[in-house]
């Protein structure tokens, strides 16, 4: 699995801009941005994956650490910068822990918000990677 993904920046005395982009550096057509605000480090979120929806998300503030799992295995990624992002492919278990307090994750998403997407019990999840 290699879900990380290098952005460019565009950085002078003003600051720093990263551009995301459907087909370029983003893999698919955006349908839905959401982002996660007020985290904290003691309450990890996801947990669960999605059957069709592909997902890039980007800690536009702070960090946090992701654990995904496919039917490889389980891997362990940090976002720590505004220009790395992570792929969140259909059929990867992914939970978000570690969230530093000014932490805001962005999240692009190819489809609407659809909870029959959803596969939130790890046991269907795993049962879904072996078929
Ligand atoms: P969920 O995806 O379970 O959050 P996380 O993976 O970050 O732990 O969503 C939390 C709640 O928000 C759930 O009730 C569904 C709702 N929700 C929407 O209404 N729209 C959305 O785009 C998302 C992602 C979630």
């Amino acid at each position: 699995m290699s879900p990380l993904v290098e952005l460019a920046a565009v950085g002078d005395a003003r600051g720093r801009l990263v551009a995301l982009e459907a087909g370029r550096q983003v893999p698919f057509d955006i349908r839905r941005v959401y982002y996660l605000t007020g985290l904290s480090p003691d309450q990890p979120r996801g947990f669960h994956a999605h059957w069709h929806l592909r997902q890039f998300a980007v800690c536009v503030a702070g960090s946090c650490r992701f654990v995904m799992e496919d039917a490889e295995g389980r891997a362990e990624f940090r976002l720590s910068s505004a220009t790395q992002a992570i792929l969140i492919e259909p059929l990867v278990w992914h939970e978000m822990h570690d969230f530093s307090p000014d932490c805001v994750l962005m999240v692009l998403a190819s489809g609407v918000y659809d909870e029959a997407d959803y596969i939130r019990s790890y046991d269907a999840f795993r049962k879904a990677v072996r078929s």
